[in-house]
């Protein structure tokens, strides 16, 4: 989510374990014997007893509806499984093991595919089967600038903390870009949601190489940011599968990182945000403290008489959300909003999402990008929490996802296509 990290409801997290930095922030993460817990109440009392054990004990939290008999999930750390079994069966609740080894499930989670077959006769390394390492996708987007230059460019809109490029592709067919309206998407805010980059590259490779999809591209640019954090995406690869923040130092010595998509500049620091440089949902010292919302918000912000629609991919939670986030109030245009969201998401088939006010949903989130972006004038502005089950999604469903969520796109793009650019030539 974008909210949290992968889900939904981070339950006043005192005190995350998957977060702490361990004794060494260099340390290999290893969640060896974690393991992932469904818990269903029948009661409020029981729901606000659960509620009371991960609080006290910092455990990471997530649910997918308000309702008291959706189970939560909990992620339990070894030497807490004992104790906890003991307290649920005391009061009577049940619960699932639904992941035994969290380790074991994050060693399987990239299939291994015969990548010899798929890629040696390709000029780049990008597939749909697996997750890939930043230089993969990073080489597949110059790998589109370089083979299709008539369409795509690549833009360089600055560089992360720890010096990696930020990149946006932006994809036009139009004699003079930058005067069509747009649809902007971004991804991997939050470094361990896969699913969401993923997505984001699938979308690319069928806009540009896919000529069934021309039509798409008619009377519309779009730019798109497979990776916002690609320090975070890294060091979910090589350090902590379930990083989310940033990688910036903050004032505290052992806590790296801040929540990137709390770190946006509007009503920045309210409801939902941490000013605890330790917790998943640390907003940051200032708004846009972040080289990484700080370069992404100058750029849309120069293109915000273009840009239209505004989506920016998550997950999970299979749910299109609607401003605002830092409170639960509406805009004045939230049924025209809700209208188009319906749209798009009546073409999907496979999975189903619900469509509603973020802060209504799912959680207070006081400066997250989506708000933002609406804050400067897109009107059409969603967060996308796509499909999974919990923290991990199985690269065998990479594909189906991504097939699944294509379609919305020609809904956005038509709305679009009818918008009118109020462009300001310089004078
Ligand atoms: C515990 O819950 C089960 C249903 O899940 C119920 O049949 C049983 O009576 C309950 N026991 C106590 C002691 O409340
Ligand atoms: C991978 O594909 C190549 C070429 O198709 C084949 O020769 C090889 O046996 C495959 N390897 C595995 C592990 O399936
Ligand atoms: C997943 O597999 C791809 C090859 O298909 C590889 O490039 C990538 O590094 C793997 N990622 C992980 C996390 O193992
Ligand atoms: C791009 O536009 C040209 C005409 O301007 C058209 O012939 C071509 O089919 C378009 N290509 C795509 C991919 O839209
Ligand atoms: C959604 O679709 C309906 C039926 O085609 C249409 O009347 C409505 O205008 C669409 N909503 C938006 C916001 O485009
Ligand atoms: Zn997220």
């Amino acid at each position: 989510m974008h909210l949290l990290p992968f889900a939904w409801l981070v339950l006043g997290c005192v005190f995350c374990f998957c977060q702490a930095a361990p004794t060494n922030d260099d340390d290999f993460v290893s969640y060896s014997e974690f393991q992932v817990w469904k818990i269903t109440t029948r009661s409020n009392e029981e729901n606000k007893l659960v509620l009371q054990m991960i609080r006290h004990y910092g455990f990471e939290a997530w649910k997918d509806s308000d309702a008291i008999s959706a189970p939560i999930g909990v992620l339990i750390p070894p030497p807490f499984l004992e104790e906890m079994k003991l307290k649920l069966a005391a009061t009577n609740i049940s619960y699932e093991v639904e992941i035994s080894d969290l380790q074991t499930a994050i060693n399987d989670e990239n299939a291994s595919v015969n990548v010899s077959a798929i890629t040696t006769k390709m000029a780049h390394k990008m597939d749909w089967t697996s997750y890939h390492r930043l230089d993969d996708i990073y080489g597949y987007l110059k790998y589109l600038a370089d083979t299709y230059p008539k369409l795509v460019r690549l833009i360089d809109i600055g560089t992360s903390y720890e010096d990696r490029p930020l990149y946006v592709v932006r994809i036009s067919n139009s004699s003079s870009p930058d005067t069509q309206p747009a649809v902007w998407i971004d991804a991997g805010i939050h470094a361990r949601e896969w699913i969401s980059p993923a997505v984001a590259t699938y979308i690319l490779h069928q806009l540009v190489e896919e000529p069934t999809n021309v039509g798409l591209l008619l009377n519309v640019d779009w730019y798109i940011m497979p990776i916002m954090n690609p320090d975070g995406y890294e060091y979910t690869h090589m350090k902590n599968r379930l990083w989310r923040k940033t990688r910036s130092k903050t004032s505290s010595k052992k806590c790296r990182g801040v929540d990137a998509n709390r770190n946006f500049g509007y009503q920045w620091g309210g409801a939902g945000s941490s000013r605890d440089p330790c917790a998943i949902k640390f907003r940051g010292a200032n708004a846009f403290s972040e080289p990484e919302t700080l370069a992404t918000s100058n750029f849309i912000t120069e293109k915000s008489k273009q840009i239209k629609l505004y989506l920016t991919l998550h997950s999970f939670g299979q749910v299109f959300l609607l401003p605002w986030g830092h409170s639960v109030t509406y805009p004045s245009d939230y049924d025209e909003m809700k209208s188009l969201a319906k749209n798009a998401t009546s073409k999907f088939k496979r999975y189903k999402y619900r469509v509603g006010n973020l802060a209504a949903v799912l959680y207070r989130a006081s400066g997250n990008s989506a708000d933002w972006a609406k804050s400067i004038g897109i009107d059409y502005s969603y967060t996308v929490e796509l499909p999974a089950k919990d923290f991990l999604l199985p690269a065998s469903r990479i594909l189906p996802v991504s097939q699944d969520f294509f379609p919305a796109l020609e809904v956005f793009a038509a709305k679009v296509a009818t918008l009118k650019v109020t462009y300001s030539f310089p004078a």
